[in-house]
């Protein structure tokens, strides 16, 4: 299995314990931190609807428990015709812990279906380095 394979799996195999009874959707995210770590994280969705929680944000949160600080790549794995990108808010989340180089596999239950950039996804970014003096 390759570190990518095993990235994406990560990811669609966390997506099986997102909870997402109000959409529908579930999502699973999975990073491989700078420490070569997996983190991986899945929706989390609430009756109060604005209070659900995207996977990226749950990936994240997992990584940053963990004690690792920086994103090397992230897979993110939706169903449904349409790619399953990361939303706005999720794009800024991975931002600060990513580049604009970092690799974000976007992936259907069935594997990879395309990578982008961070940059491509998110051009221009503000970012830590715009909060130094
Ligand atoms: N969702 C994610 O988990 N990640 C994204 O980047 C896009 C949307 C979730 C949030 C919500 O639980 C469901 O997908 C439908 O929007």
């Amino acid at each position: 299995m390759t570190a990518l394979s095993e990235l994406i799996d990560a990811a669609a195999r966390v997506r099986g314990n997102a909870y997402a009874p109000y959409s529908g959707v579930a999502v699973g995210a999975a990073i491989r931190a700078e420490d070569g770590a997996l983190y991986a994280g899945a929706n989390v969705e609430n009756a109060a609807y604005p209070q659900g929680q995207c996977a990226e944000a749950s990936a994240i949160g997992a990584m940053v428990a963990a004690g690792a600080r920086r994103i090397r790549e992230i897979a993110i794995v939706g169903a449904g015709a349409a790619l399953c990108t990361p939303c706005g808010g999720c794009r800024q989340r991975i931002r600060e812990f990513a580049g604009s180089e970092t690799p974000v596999h976007l992936c259907a239950p069935e594997g990879l279906r395309r990578t982008m950039t961070l940059g491509e996804l998110l051009p221009l970014a503000f970012g830590p380095d715009n909060l130094a003096p």
